[in-house]
Order: structure tokens, then sequence, then C-alpha cells
């Protein structure tokens, strides 16, 4: 099915064949020194680009239903000072290594790949293979492949090889979901981080369990809550004094998930009539506080913080839940069908117990990154993937620098061609302004097949890119990842 995307003005519309390669496997496991470079690598950048997104899409000529049901697989971009090194290779989870030998898939995937035999190998089956695709983080000494249903999978930094599920010398408590968007805090200089698990049923609960890692690696829980209703939450916010989450306001269809005919994802909905609850959760211990607004949906946020006894939460909000309808190909996308993710504000007034809402910025947006010192507190500048178009939902193919307090967008489009995804902030060493720094783009070139690292000055996107890093193969689109100073190749 052709689906036209409109792309702006001047540009030669493409159709939506052009994005959809991008989510071709990538099954070769690469080690190389980049030397196809366009530019120069900045001076004083240094450190290893860690970035996590499935790998691959099918199983023994089987394709998975929905791109986050793909194997996780690791990239590692690391500059040493005068090189560069690139590195991917996959995760292996107990299910891939048991599907590898297999050459078939074996395992139920939340979105919606089920395991072959139909109705009676997959009802009652709530055993999902945890994938580790969401995002890797080096924390304690520890590289963490995170899935947000599981404990993490720890990696080798040096050569990304799979050490084997990690429960922080077992203090996660066996089994327990540990998100995938943790936050190093400022403040303490701990990592935060939560899981959530939901009992379906007739009248759903959840419980949040929320972490603190500390430098050494230890998961001190901090406080654990039960709250009404379906937990879907897939990111959290914190400042100073909260913990803040916003729990979407979903409704699991039960009988096609308990019968096996759909995965979880694909059971949920946006229930009606059910606002959206913000959980404040008080870092300093007390009852959790649940402030309600008007419905919508969101993933990830873009950051929080307090400010004259409110507490400000920038998200990338949606209108609607995003579901893959359960009849098509996810490369068949109809992006004009899919509601936009756009930034908007919520200040919780924590005296009266309200909340106010309004949008930051029209255009669509998704993965919003800050500089990391800034996680928590006041800020100015947000970082996002967006559209070459203003307006109209397509995929990503711009990135976006957002000045929250003036509503200033700047925008480096890699339209027609070029395809992105989350844009990861590197502050300078030394730098004093909040936006000195570099942002590092995974750019798919779908005229090409195959992908680059493009290093855009974060403070001034009107430049063109300073480096164009070539890679010898594509890298099919990612979801998250982090820089860390240290050199590992
Ligand atoms: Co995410």
């Amino acid at each position: 099915m052709a689906v036209s995307q409109h792309i702006g003005s001047g540009s030669r519309p493409r159709g939506v064949g052009d994005w959809s390669e991008g989510y071709s496997s990538l099954n070769e496991e690469h080690a190389y020194w980049v030397e196809d470079i366009e530019g120069e690598v900045p001076v004083g950048l240094r450190g290893t680009l860690f970035r996590n997104g499935p790998g691959r899409f099918e199983r023994g000529g089987v394709a998975y239903k929905h791109p986050f049901d793909g194997d996780g697989m690791i990239c590692a971009l690391t500059f040493t000072g005068d090189r560069v090194h690139f590195r991917n290779r996959f995760v292996r989870t107990e299910g891939y290594v048991q599907e590898s030998a297999a050459g078939r898939i074996l395992f139920k995937n939340v979105f919606g790949t089920l395991k072959p035999g139909g109705f009676w190998n997959n009802a009652f089956d709530f055993s999902f293979k945890n994938v580790a695709n969401t995002n890797v983080i080096l924390y304690a000494g520890k590289l963490l492949a995170l899935w947000e249903a599981a404990p993490p999978y720890r990696l080798e930094p040096r050569t990304l090889g799979t050490m084997g599920l990690d429960e922080l010398d077992g203090t996660l408590h066996p089994g327990l979901p540990f998100s995938a968007h943790p936050k190093l805090d400022p403040f303490s200089g701990n990592l935060l981080n939560f899981g959530v698990r939901t009992v379906p049923g007739l009248s759903p609960q959840s419980t949040l369990d929320l972490y603190r890692i500390t430098p050494e690696g230890q998961v001190i829980t901090d406080s654990t809550h039960t709250v009404p209703g379906l937990a879907f939450i897939h990111d959290f916010a914190c400042t100073e004094n909260y913990y803040i989450f916003l729990q979407n306001p979903m409704a699991l269809d039960p009988l096609p998930f308990l019968l096996g005919w759909k995965g979880a994802g694909e059971c949920l909905r946006l229930a009606e009539g059910v606002p959206m609850r913000i959980l404040l959760v008080p870092r300093a211990g007390g009852p959790l506080i649940t402030v309600e607004t008007e419905p919508f949906f969101v993933f990830h946020h873009v950051n929080a913080f307090e400010r004259d006894g409110r507490v400000v939460v920038d998200s990338v909000r949606y209108e609607e839940y995003l579901s893959a309808p359960a009849d098509r190909d996810f490369r068949q996308t109809d992006f004009t069908q899919v509601p936009p993710g756009r930034v908007w504000r919520t200040e919780i007034d924590l005296g009266r117990g309200r909340a106010e809402t309004r949008a930051l910025c029209e255009r669509p947006t998704e993965f919003p990154q800050v500089h990391p010192e800034r996680v928590g507190r006041p800020y100015r500048y947000a970082y996002l993937g967006t559209t070459h178009s203003a307006r109209d939902n397509a995929p990503l193919q711009a990135i976006l620098k957002l000045d929250t307090e003036t509503g200033h967008e700047q925008i480096y489009s890699f339209a027609p061609v070029g395809f992105v995804g989350e844009p990861v902030f590197v502050p300078r060493p030394d730098a004093t302004r909040e936006d000195d720094g570099w942002l590092l783009v995974l750019v798919y070139l779908s005229d090409e097949h195959r992908s680059e690292f493009v290093i855009l000055d974060a403070s001034d996107l009107d430049r063109p890119p300073l480096t164009r890093l070539k890679l010898k193969h594509h890298v099919p689109y990612g979801l998250h990842g982090t820089f860390t100073s240290e050199v590992f190749c």
C-alpha cells in the first residue's frame, strides 16, 4: 500500500517505503574504525555513545508484528579523541538464544507477536519475552540493557558481550520490573528509577516501586504504592522533592488478552471518561498525592522542575493511545491516521490540588532530551526528533531545538532522504551555557539504505552538521541511548 507523505514545499514527495526500509533487520555484527568521515570530529568530544533498539524484526521467515517486539541490539560509538569506533551486537537474552537455536519464534511478545500455534498455545500464557531493547546505561561500572517489564541484562562495555540478567547484586527483587527510563539525579548523585506491575481483572490494581540506586549499584526501594486501575507508565519525571508519574487513563480489553488472541499492548485503549492521574510521590516520604486533569496519553517526559510552590512537568502528549492496527504491517503505517505527539506543559498547583495544561510547541515530536545536569531543575532547551513539515504527522526527519522560555524553534532537517530518532545531548567540557554542546543523531539514509551518525552544534541548529560519520551499513531505527565520557572500544 503506497501512502504518500508530505514533507514540505520544495521537496519532492516520497513514499512511506523510504521510511519503512529503516525497519529492516541488521543481522550482521560489526566492529570497525569509522574511516568515511565528512567534517571534523569536535575537539573535546571523548567518550562512548551507547544506543539500544530492536535490531531484528523476524525469525524463521515470520515477521514480528510490532517493532517494539524486535530483539535488542546495542550500538557503541566510541570517540577516543582522535578516532571513532563503531560496534553493534545483539543482546543474548534467554529468548534470543533459544529462538536463534530453534530458528523460529518460540515466545509471546508484549506488542502482539504471538507464538505459532494460535489459540491453544497462547491462551493463559502471561510470560513475555524480555527483548532488552529499549535503553542502555552505564552506571556503577555496569552496562545495562533495559526493558521495562523485567530486570536488566548486563553487558561487557568493551565487547558488548552479554553477561546475563542482572538483579543489581540481588538488591532488585527477583523478576521485578525496572523501567527503561532511569534518571541520574543531580541532587543526590543516585540513579532513580521505578517499576510498575498491574494485576489485571475487573477492577485492576497496580503497584509502583520507587528505586534509588546508589553509586555502588545497590537498589534501595524508597517506597511502594498501590494505585487503582491499570498503570501503563513508560517514563517518569523527578524534581528535588518529588517523583512524578502520569498515569495514562487506559483500559484493557481482557478477553483477547486472556485468551491469547492478542498481545497486551494491542488490547489497550484510552478509557472513556477517565481523567489523567498525576501521581506525586514525596521523596522525603509521605503519602502519594493524586491530582487529576483531562485525559491524554504520554510515553515520554521532557523534564520537570519546581517553581513558586508548583511542580512543572513537560511531556510529549498524544490525544489518543498509539495502537498499531491489528491487521496491518507496521511498515505500512499511514501517518496521517496516527495522532502526533506534541510538547505540552502541565503545571501542578500543590496548594490547590489542581493542574493546568498548555501546549509549548505545535510540531509533531518524540524522543525528548535535555542537558543531563538540568534533569529535575528549571531548564530552557529541549531537543527532540520532529517532522520535516511543521504540522502534518509523518516519520521523524528533523531535529528540533525548542526554547521553552521563548517558544523559539530551531530545526535541522534531514529530509527528503534522512530519517532520525532520539538526539543525545553531550555537553562540551567546561561549557557554561546550557546549549553549549553537541547533539549525536543516528540518521537513516533511505536512498543509500545506510546510516550515519551526525554531530550537530546544539548551540546553533542553523549550522550544517559538524560531522557525518558514515557507517558501512544501515542501523535499524533505535529507541534510547546514553553517552558516557568513558572510552570503551
Ligand atoms: Co522510551
